[in-house]
């Protein structure tokens, strides 16, 4: 099973983005055969307009994944822009993508309600995400909810190619288990998305950059702490029993803490006698003993630059060779040249 994922490098991984998102990415490179994570940077350029920030939030990203336990021997991380067969690919595909798919899109119609503008990268933006995905003919792709259309897009869109230059193929048939007419492209399984639970932020609605309630998971210590005390709370007194469910700062303990531990804070809860700050410190506590190592470690790496470019290359050839025969495949149905097999070797 080859698993592959695509994360866009913009602002700071939050709780939310680790139990949502990252933590099951990184779990992969135990029981895949092969783990494929790049960093979307052609993707961020839809929103991006800056290449330093984009330079570094690249670096940045790929800083996180290190930290939180990635380890390069066990999976490929890379930069998207760093394998030239992506737009070569995403090209290709959008020659055989309908308007008519594209403009159901629900991504693009919300970020252009939310005032992204209507350019035609962000338009076609499921047609170079169909690329990351058919390049490398991933099985299992793991993204959240949000993105589940795009996932059904690039199996629609590995269809449209399959039967536009496989003679014989059967879109019935994809694997061609009956015609032995296997598409060029393989489809994504297209039910690997596993539900995740919401982790709420601050103020008790979703955690999301967007609305500024995060715990950043590399913020510095002092602010962390901020954080956590600036929950909202009332004015009930220590001995008194507290507020009956749910409670930001009990979804927060039933997060960060063992279920034992939870149960006990549970119960404090209902009976009294367990002050808000309690709990604040608590938490705050409890995030230093899960992220503690990988913030420690992520301070080390960012005095290393070198190390993660040296990951980051090696990811995209070890990325670029499993994408060979898939590319070479591609060429000679199409007809097109470059970028070629030589490259690829090289
Ligand atoms: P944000 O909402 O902060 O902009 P992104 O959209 O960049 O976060 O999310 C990146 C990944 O993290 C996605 O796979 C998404 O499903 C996951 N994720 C983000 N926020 C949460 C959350 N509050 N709970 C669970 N998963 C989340
Ligand atoms: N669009 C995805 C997001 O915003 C990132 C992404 C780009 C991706 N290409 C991908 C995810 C391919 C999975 C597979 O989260």
């Amino acid at each position: 099973m080859r698993v592959l994922s695509g994360v866009q490098p913009s602002g700071k991984v939050h709780l939310g983005n680790y139990f949502g998102a990252l933590a099951q990415f990184i779990a992969f490179q135990d029981s895949a055969d092969e783990a494929l994570y790049f960093i979307a940077d052609y993707h961020a350029l839809t929103t991006v307009r800056d290449g330093a920030a984009l330079r570094q939030g690249s670096l940045d990203v790929a800083l996180d994944y290190l930290a939180l336990g990635l380890d390069p021997a066990k999976a490929m991380l890379f930069r998207q822009s760093d394998i030239p067969e992506i737009p070569a690919l995403a090209w290709l595909l959008s020659t055989v993508t309908p308007m008519g798919l594209l403009e159901r899109g629900h991504s693009y119609k919300d970020k252009v309600a939310r005032g992204i503008s209507a350019d035609a990268g962000l338009f076609t933006y499921p047609v170079l995400m169909a690329a990351d995905i058919l390049l490398y003919g991933a099985d299992v792709v793991p993204v959240g909810r949000d993105q589940k259309q795009h996932l059904e897009f690039a199996r629609d869109i590995a269809t449209k190619f399959n039967v536009a230059f496989q003679p014989g193929y059967d879109p019935q048939d994809p694997t061609g288990a009956a015609s032995g007419v296997p598409g060029i492209l393989k489809l994504p399984d297209p039910h690997t998305l596993e539900a995740t639970a919401v982790v709420p932020g601050l103020d008790g609605q979703k955690m999301s950059k967007s609305y500024g309630n995060t715990i950043e998971l590399f913020t510095p210590d002092k602010a962390l702490k901020k954080r956590f005390m600036s929950i909202q709370t009332d004015s009930t007194p220590v001995e008194a029993p507290k507020p009956a469910p749910p409670h930001t700062l009990l979804s927060f303990l039933e997060l960060l803490c063992e279920a034992d531990e939870f149960s006990e804070h549970q119960r404090s809860w209902a009976e009294g006698g367990m002050g808000y700050g309690h709990y604040k410190l608590r938490l705050v506590e409890r995030f230093h003993e899960l992220f503690g190592e990988a913030r420690a470690r992520r301070a080390e790496l960012e005095r290393d630059p070198d190390f993660v470019i040296d990951v980051l290359r090696e990811g995209a050839a070890k990325a670029r060779a499993i994408a060979a025969p898939i590319w070479e495949a591609v060429v000679e149905a199409t007809g097109v040249a470059g970028p070629g097999p030589e490259t690829l070797k090289g």
